[in-house]
């Protein structure tokens, strides 16, 4: 068989690994296998075909266009749907200039399905000010405090949050929930991992009931056969659980959900946490390489030891804010999710997974380090870091044993 190679802008783009499979499907189509036997070069515009491959902006790199997909739209509408939004009830979809264009999307589709009255509020993503990449902090800086965002915002039913960081930690947000408007939070994360996690009505009581156990608690303890040896006096701290959707005038929910963590106060955490590799990094979106050992005494990393990239990129990365409060405890909790899968970061390029499904692993504990206003700490340095097969107790009863949850929370 002999191929036309000449000028054919397909040929031309399938140099590109990610567009490989967007061009087998087009040249496995009765349409076109028809055009190449003849040489011919097809009539219709290939490239700008949605779902598969156009130019870049800059016309020199090729990109993947992903397509509107029904189910997916399905997927946003089930999500709203329990949330209880009802025809009629003003929603914000708020996003930013570099959010995902496909979720910005499916979201104002599913709206009008379910009758909402949408309404797009879209900024510009600010200038860069931190001295290096941030990454899925949920600590979004899009909005700038700009009062006609926020009064937009505040006087929805539900403001659906698609911004890149997500608006968890925004310093604008209690002005947004202060007068009754709840925010959603959509991770982001490509639609098909959406799609997967589709929050189980289920998760909600679990949920809950490990909400309760942790506010309850004094004591958590944290152990694991790499050598995690870890004490948090839980008491006081503030305490928060997700399961995927928000109901409440208020509240704050993100998707995916399945998670219960807590920020402790100051002066609560001490001890040892070994990474073994396997664990996750999710601000580099990276399993671990190689072990890494914190120490951490009064709330603060004290030292990274470790020889491997995995510990040097740390260090770098912690040293780069120049910030003490950067070193300090963040939040702690685990994972409730049973549909989160731990081989997901694997499954994904970067830009298309936020990680948000690692944090949410059943049966994984979840230590990030960074801001903490319960401690009274305030810093844009954040790192998520999930640790498989741990022993988390509250009080000396098990929650999770050996990375499985325990008893009710199972
Ligand atoms: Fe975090």
């Amino acid at each position: 068989m002999r191929w036309h190679f000449s000028a054919h802008p397909l040929l031309i783009l399938s140099l590109s690994k990610d567009g490989f499979e967007g061009n087998r499907r087009l040249y496995q189509a009765p349409r076109f296998q028809e055009y190449r036997r003849h040489r011919l070069r097809p009539p219709f515009p290939t490239a700008r075909l949605p779902g598969i491959l156009s130019p870049g902006r800059t016309g020199s790199k090729a990109v993947r266009h992903d397509r509107i997909e029904g189910k997916w739209i399905d997927a946003f509408q089930r999500v709203f749907a329990l949330c209880e939004l009802r025809a009629g009830d003003a929603v914000a979809i708020l996003s930013e200039t570099q959010s995902r264009p496909i979720n910005v999307q499916l979201a104002e589709l599913a709206l009008h399905r379910l009758g909402a009255r949408a309404v797009h509020v879209i900024v510009p993503t600010p200038q860069q000010r931190a001295p290096v990449a941030v990454r899925s902090t949920g600590a979004s800086d899009a909005v700038q405090g700009l009062k006609p965002v926020i009064a937009a915002c505040a006087a929805s039913t539900l403001v659906v949050d698609l911004t890149v960081e997500g608006m968890l930690h925004a310093p604008e947000l209690p002005a947004i929930l202060e007068g009754g408007a709840r925010l959603l939070m959509v991770s982001n994360e490509h639609p098909e991992a959406l799609e997967r996690l589709t929050p189980d009505p289920a998760l909600e009581g679990k949920v809950k009931a490990a909400y309760r156990m942790l506010r309850d608690a004094t004591e958590m303890r944290v152990t694991s056969p790499a050598g995690t040896d870890l004490a948090v006096n839980v008491d006081g701290a503030l305490t928060a659980g997700v399961w995927g959707w928000c109901t409440k005038p208020g509240s704050v929910a993100h998707w995916p959900g399945g998670l219960v963590l807590c920020f402790p106060k100051a002066g609560t955490v001490n001890g040892r946490l070994v990474l073994a590799p396997g664990d996750a990094n999710l601000t580099f979106k990276r399993y671990l390489a190689t072990p890494v050992t914190l120490t951490v005494e009064n709330d603060y990393v004290t030292a990274v030891d470790g020889g491997g990239p995995d510990a040097i990129m740390m260090r770098d990365y912690f040293a780069a804010w120049g910030d003490r409060e950067a070193y300090g405890v963040s939040h702690v909790g685990w994972g409730m999710n049973p549909a989160a899968r731990w081989e997901a970061l694997e499954m994904y390029d970067k830009r298309d997974t936020n990680g948000t499904e690692l944090r949410a692993v059943a049966g994984s504990f979840l230590y990030s380090t960074g801001a903490n206003e319960t401690a009274g700490r305030h810093t844009l340095g954040h790192f998520d870091l999930p640790m498989r097969g741990c022993t988390v107790t509250l009080d000396d009863a098990a929650v999770v044993r050996d990375g499985a949850l325990q008893g009710e929370l199972a």
